[in-house]
């Protein structure tokens, strides 16, 4: 398959208030392929959310380079979408209004938009809450609607920043499969490539193709490991004899670096 996205010898600094720099990212190089699921993950402060701005084109790198289609990038398009962890919907749209947004200012007709609105409302679930305002959906149908807006407007690469971290824990599970199904090929749309940011070991194994596992002070790549399940995946892939023991391996290895930190006075 061909290399979607690549990421090469990426590192960030910030600029500090005190004029000491945050070191974000040191020379973060992978390639994601085309409709890959690839899941960031680790523990808060490696630079997740950072990598994720830099894909998205909201921050630049201070070295190294991000490269889409062949194209660097240089800045936010809507060949890339967004998914956050506060939906960041319009408060003042319908879910329909919300859908339909950036599809409106692609010049598309009512018609057009409010029938690629209504086949992802569908899609995830919320097919006669269309006329709701945010406030009066719980949190979780929050999300499938946020979810929705950015499928809708079929970006090239998905890239999502913690979804659902503050989702509570019986619903999250629900809302791991809605994401996978819509990221999935239907009716000649192939499946999306998708960066999806996690600092739950669970979820990575449970959504990804593959895993970058990463750890702080700079932010780097500790690991990069494989899936070994197939799409699609239910109860039963959480239930797979080895879903277990990858989580505890994973876990074991974020483990020894976070003491080995501690021990050379890092953490
Ligand atoms: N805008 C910013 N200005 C200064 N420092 C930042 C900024 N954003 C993130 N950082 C710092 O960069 C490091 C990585 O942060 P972040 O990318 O948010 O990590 P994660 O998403 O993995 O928790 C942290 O030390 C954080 O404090
Ligand atoms: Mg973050």
């Amino acid at each position: 398959m061909a290399v979607k996205l690549e990421i090469a010898g990426v590192s960030k600094h910030y600029p500090g208030h005190d004029g000491i720099s945050v070191h974000a990212l040191d020379g973060v190089s992978f390639g994601i392929e085309d409709g890959e699921f690839v899941s960031l993950l680790g523990p808060s402060g490696c630079g997740k959310s950072t990598l994720l701005h830099i894909l998205a084109g909201f921050e630049a790198a201070t070295a190294g380079r991000v490269v889409l289609d062949g194209r660097p990038i240089s800045g936010p398009g809507a060949d890339r979408g967004m998914v956050f962890q506060d939906y960041a919907l319009f408060p003042w749209k319908t879910l329909i209004e919300n859908v339909t947004f950036g599809l409106e200012l692609r010049g598309m007709t009512r018609d057009e938009r409010e029938r690629i609105a209504r086949d992802y409302i569908a899609l995830v679930g919320l097919t006669g809450f269309e006329n709701r305002f945010p406030h009066q959906l719980s949190g979780g149908m929050r999300q499938r609607c946020a979810l929705a807006r950015s499928v809708a407007n079929s970006p090239e690469v998905l890239l999502m920043d913690e979804p659902l971290a503050a989702i509570d824990a019986l619903t999250r599970n629900q809302l791991q499969e809605e994401i996978l199904k819509v990221c999935a090929a239907r009716d000649g749309v192939p499946r999306k490539t998708v960066v999806y940011v996690t600092h739950s070991i669970d979820e990575a194994v449970f959504l990804s193709d593959r895993i970058v596992v990463m750890t702080p002070r700079p932010g780097r790549i500790l690991q990069v490991l494989e899936v070994p399940f197939g799409y699609p995946r239910t109860d039963a892939t959480r239930l797979d004899s080895r879903f277990s023991p990858l989580v505890a391996e994973i876990w074991q290895t974020l483990k020894v670096h976070m003491v080995q930190a501690i021990d050379s006075g890092r953490n």
